[in-house]
């Protein structure tokens, strides 16, 4: 297994995941062109050459990133592929010298295996929700929002 940022060529890849789970409502759909503009957010696992889980880490303030984006593919669930991707994301924020990550998720059971809480989605800053206006789940989202402190 290889983690590692993701480079242009992923974009075809990250896009054919998300839309999988995208279809089946559990996450956000992404364009191609938002995967071209944010892909330095992005790092991909890499099994055999093939790219089998994508997400990406969002810094929305001074203090606070998000995990976007998180997938695995459907045959590599439940393997440590999410744990470790998430991982790297919390190393990179703690590396950026931030103090807290959160996400937006259908999947807190996950997160709080990962060391996330569960917070209220009103505790988040106005600014969060700038994303979610797109979706068409808005406003009647069932998302959980987790969050994890880092010291
Ligand atoms: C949610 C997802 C990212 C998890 O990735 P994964 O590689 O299957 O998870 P891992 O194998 O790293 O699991 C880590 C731990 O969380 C548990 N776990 C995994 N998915 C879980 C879930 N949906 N609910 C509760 N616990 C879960 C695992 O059993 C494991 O527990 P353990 O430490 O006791 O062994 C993956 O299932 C996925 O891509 N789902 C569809 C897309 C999605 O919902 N993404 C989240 C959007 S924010």
């Amino acid at each position: 297994m290889i983690i590692r940022k993701a480079k242009i060529s992923d974009v075809e890849d990250i896009h054919k995941l998300i839309t999988h789970y995208a279809s089946e409502g559990l996450m956000l759909p992404r364009a191609r062109s938002t995967l071209y503009e944010c892909i330095r957010e992005f790092s991909v696992v890499e099994i055999d050459s093939k790219l089998i889980a994508c997400g990406s880490l969002h810094i929305v303030w001074a203090d606070l990133a998000e995990i976007r984006a998180l997938a695995v593919a459907p045959k590599y669930t439940q393997l440590g592929y999410g744990r470790a991707l998430v991982n790297t994301f919390l190393q990179e924020a703690a590396a950026l010298e931030l103090p807290r990550v959160f996400a937006l998720t259908y999947q807190p059971g996950f997160f709080i295996k990962c060391g996330f809480r569960l917070i209220d989605k009103e505790d988040l800053p106005q600014k969060v929700w700038k994303e979610c206006v797109n979706c068409p789940q808005f406003p009647n989202c069932e998302e959980s929002a987790v969050i994890i402190d880092l010291d």
